[in-house]
């Protein structure tokens, strides 16, 4: 049915966190289903709700995933809303988020992720409603230096921002080619990876509301019992954030550093953090994969 590969980032490491979990594990990013199939095949006492916003990768998931049809089922939505829909549904004894985008999305040139690519959309949900082509255009100044330093975490942005203005006073940027090669053109910052690939980021992110999906997710599971949660993140600020909602969750007393007496009932702990450091791929994983580099897994258990 198709070609597309996506090599499951840290398998043998989600395997592992999983291998006694008996019930419903939800995996909020399906994409190709990758990691769902080792999980189904791992445990026949394992079924699996997959979401993903991405109807491609969903129909290419199915068909991977077919030969276990009664085990599975898939919902096509955000993860932030989907598990909710799962949670009052069905008794979840695990959850994992390899959040970010597929090979799929970044290799298909019609999805815009590319460099190379024609298009310049960006979107995992072809329905929603902002593409990357309108955040290039019809952003001011102000909103593009704010995606650039804030989801780019780019220290100067001025440049490639003057660079976009001047060249939409000629004409549409209407290609992650012609984007690209603009930001190629103008690109002050000197590192080993394509000058672009800090702004495409920012963008990917602005489109998608990456940061604001991963927060409504971890709000809302935060109350489960019973539950092993792995989240796999690419960059520093998704890492972040599920860090400090992770070390949130297992705090007893939730009371603001600087007060002097503890007035929240110091009862508040949730659960424990199973790895103090992220579990990061080996040298000979990345050297299959090179895309796995950036992936760090965080663990949680809830309490029962
Ligand atoms: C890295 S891929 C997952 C690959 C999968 N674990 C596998 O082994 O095949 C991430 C997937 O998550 C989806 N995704 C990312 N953010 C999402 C969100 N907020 N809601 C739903 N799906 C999301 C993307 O569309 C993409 O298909």
């Amino acid at each position: 049915m198709n070609d597309f590969k996506h090599i499951s980032v840290l398998l043998n490491e989600v395997l592992d966190f999983f291998k006694d979990s008996k019930g419903t594990i939800v995996d909020a990013t399906l994409g190709l289903g990758g990691h769902s199939l080792a999980l189904l095949e791992q445990n026949k006492d394992v079924d699996i709700i997959g979401i993903d916003k991405d109807v491609e990768a969903i129909n290419i998931a199915k068909d991977r995933l077919s030969k276990f049809e009664s085990r599975v089922k898939i919902i096509n939505s955000s993860f932030s809303d989907g598990i909710k829909q799962v949670l009052l549904e069905r008794n979840v004894v695990g959850i994992l988020a390899d959040i970010g985008i597929s090979s799929y999305q970044v290799d298909n040139l019609d999805r815009g992720f590319s460099f190379y690519s024609d298009n310049l959309d960006m979107r995992m949900d072809k329905h929603s409603l902002l593409t990357a082509k309108m955040v290039v255009n019809s952003y001011s100044k102000e909103e593009l230096h704010r995606i650039f330093i804030e989801y780019g975490e780019i220290k100067n942005p001025i440049p490639i921002t003057k660079a976009i203005l001047d060249y939409r006073k000629k004409s549409t940027i209407n290609s992650a080619k012609e984007l690209s090669f603009l930001i190629e053109s103008n690109s002050k910052i000197n590192s080993k990876i394509h000058p672009a690939t800090l702004v495409f980021q920012a963008i990917r992110i602005e489109v998608n509301d990456e940061l604001g999906e991963l927060r409504r997710f971890l709000k809302n599971i935060e109350n489960l019992n019973n539950v092993k949660v792995a989240i796999i993140s690419f960059h520093s600020l998704e890492d972040k954030i599920v860090k400090e909602v992770f070390k949130y969750w297992s705090r007893s007393c939730i009371c603001n550093f600087d007060v002097i007496k503890c007035v929240c009932g110091n009862n508040h702990k949730k659960g424990d953090i199973v790895n103090k450091k992220p579990i990061i791929p080996s040298q000979n994983e990345i050297n299959i994969n090179k895309r796995s580099r950036s992936a760090k897994m965080r663990c949680f258990k809830f309490y029962g």
